[in-house]
């Protein structure tokens, strides 16, 4: 897998999972926008998040969480995790994944790739900012996303 020289295809064209939350209780989603740079010196990984997401819960409660990677094979099973919420399913039930810990947050034995981040910044993306055609495709009568930007301390 060419991880390092492939990263907008990674999020846009493979798709991921953001799981935050830990052993006890966690939850995860399909994204398929994010990035990885870095800030404050450190290399960071970025998703965004729409407010009403179960996984938003998590995310604020949590000081960690991962964005994990995944072989074609699970196309399938990243479908249904971004389908419905993990409020109205058992997503570890109809997903099939194998829940797995790391430090603090949760994976899946799946993954080809976890990246496990620290939470450092959280912030709305507020649409006063934001161009016309950008706010009439995503944001007209939907929700704002969220940005969470995460220090990769660890990558599986
Ligand atoms: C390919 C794909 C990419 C997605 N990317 C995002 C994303 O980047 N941010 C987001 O908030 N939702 C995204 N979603 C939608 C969530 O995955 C979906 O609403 C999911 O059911 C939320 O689950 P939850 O309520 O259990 O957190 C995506 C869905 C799909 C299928």
């Amino acid at each position: 897998m060419n991880f390092t020289t492939d990263i907008f295809n990674q999020f846009d064209k493979k798709w991921a999972l953001l799981t935050a939350g830990d052993e006890k209780s966690f939850n995860t989603m399909t994204i398929s926008w994010g990035g990885l740079g870095t800030l404050w010196s450190r290399p960071v990984a970025t998703a965004y998040v729409r407010t009403s997401r179960y996984t938003h819960d998590f995310m604020d409660a949590n000081e960690y969480f991962t964005i994990s990677f995944y072989p074609e094979e699970c196309r399938q099973i990243l479908n249904v995790l971004g389908a419905k919420s993990g409020r109205e399913m058992d997503k570890m039930k109809e997903s099939g994944l194998t829940a797995k810990k790391v430090g603090e947050t949760m994976t899946f034995e799946e993954a080809e790739v976890t990246l496990v981040c620290r939470k450092l910044f959280m912030q709305q993306l507020e649409v006063e900012n934001i161009p016309d055609d950008i706010i009439k495709t995503f944001y007209t009568g939907q929700e704002p996303h969220d940005m969470y930007i995460g220090e990769v301390v660890e990558i599986i």
